[in-house]
């Protein structure tokens, strides 16, 4: 394993006791919908969300604990949209980490309400106290997260994901479509560690924007894993977005151009770590992680 790799796997390792001292487990009558909000977001994932927002920390020499809170809830509301992602109603997938999905499991019900939860949870954790003592800090990550899940980030870019199924969307659109429904949480999760910090606005500019190309050259490994992984490796059905008519950059610049856009935006987006000197070289390594991963 190599440094980075362990580093990786020590952070995801902090992040889900975070997450699991932050779930409900309440034995009520409702405790199915509990049951269903941990299988979503325990046993699984890699947790990049939340290393963004610790590896940002870094570079401020924040506390741990503050990042941790903030990279569960980054994490809380990805893993929601991979619930609700995978219904019938959107990609109809069954597979995910692995494991059955969420409305296999369980049912789609159970689902739909885990994922509701989920996001709710979410903002209840940025507006705690614990998460920041300065009320303005916690306005910034609410409003932050807020703006990255919506309808004009996650969700709306989520919409054209499934309007493009059935319309044509050219590159530009695709591009377009992927910013929002991927790069928008990816650049909230690399900002937070800036606004956590205080840091400076030219700071915080240069982190969300890293990030942003960052998730782009994310999406696009995902989409290229869609065609060259197998379901074994990546832990969900593959060969599905062609088959499904998505929009992707690999549709529209091959597979060999798709690997060339994706390597441009990686070094692109550790460009923008120039001004923070060795104290990003997490941020840095992530870099090439995205472009060599494989799952
Ligand atoms: C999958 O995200 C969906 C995309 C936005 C590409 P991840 O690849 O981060 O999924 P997990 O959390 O590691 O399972
Ligand atoms: C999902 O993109 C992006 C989300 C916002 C959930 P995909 O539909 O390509 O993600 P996977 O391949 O199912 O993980
Ligand atoms: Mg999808
Ligand atoms: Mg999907
Ligand atoms: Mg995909």
């Amino acid at each position: 394993m190599t440094d980075f790799a362990a580093k990786l796997a020590r952070a995801a390792q902090a992040v889900d006791q975070e997450m699991d001292r932050l779930l409900p487990k309440g034995q009520e009558l409702e405790h199915r919908l509990f049951d269903a909000m941990r299988y979503g977001v325990l046993g699984g994932g890699k947790r990049l969300r939340p290393f963004l927002v610790i590896a940002g920390g870094e570079i401020f020499d924040l506390d741990m604990t503050e990042c941790l809170r903030v990279g569960a809830a980054v994490e809380f509301v990805h893993a929601y949209s991979l619930v609700h992602d995978d219904l019938p109603c959107m990609d109809d997938d069954d597979l995910r980490r692995g494991q059955p999905t969420v409305h296999v499991q369980f049912d789609q019900a159970t689902a739909v309400l885990a994922g509701d939860a989920l996001l709710t949870l979410a903002f209840e954790i940025l507006a705690d106290r614990e998460t920041s003592p300065d009320p303005e800090v916690r306005m910034d990550l609410v409003a932050g997260l807020a703006r990255a899940a919506g309808g004009h980030g996650m969700v709306g870019g989520q919409m054209l994901d499934l309007w493009a199924e059935t319309n044509t969307l050219d590159e530009a659109g695709t591009a377009r479509m992927q910013r929002l429904k991927t790069g928008a949480m990816i650049a909230f999760a690399g900002e937070a560690g800036g606004i956590l910090a205080r840091a400076r606005p030219q700071q915080r500019q240069a982190l969300r924007l890293f990030a942003h190309d960052l998730g782009l050259a994310f999406q696009i490994t995902d989409d290229l894993l869609d065609v060259e992984g197998s379901s074994e490796q990546v832990g969900k059905a593959t060969g599905k977005d062609a088959a499904a008519g998505k929009a992707t950059i690999v549709a529209k610049l091959g597979i060999e151009g798709a690997r060339n856009r994706a390597t441009l935006l990686s070094r692109q987006a550790a460009a923008h770590l120039d001004h923070f000197g060795k104290k990003a070289n997490s941020l840095r390594a992530l870099c090439d992680f995205v472009l060599n991963r494989n799952n």
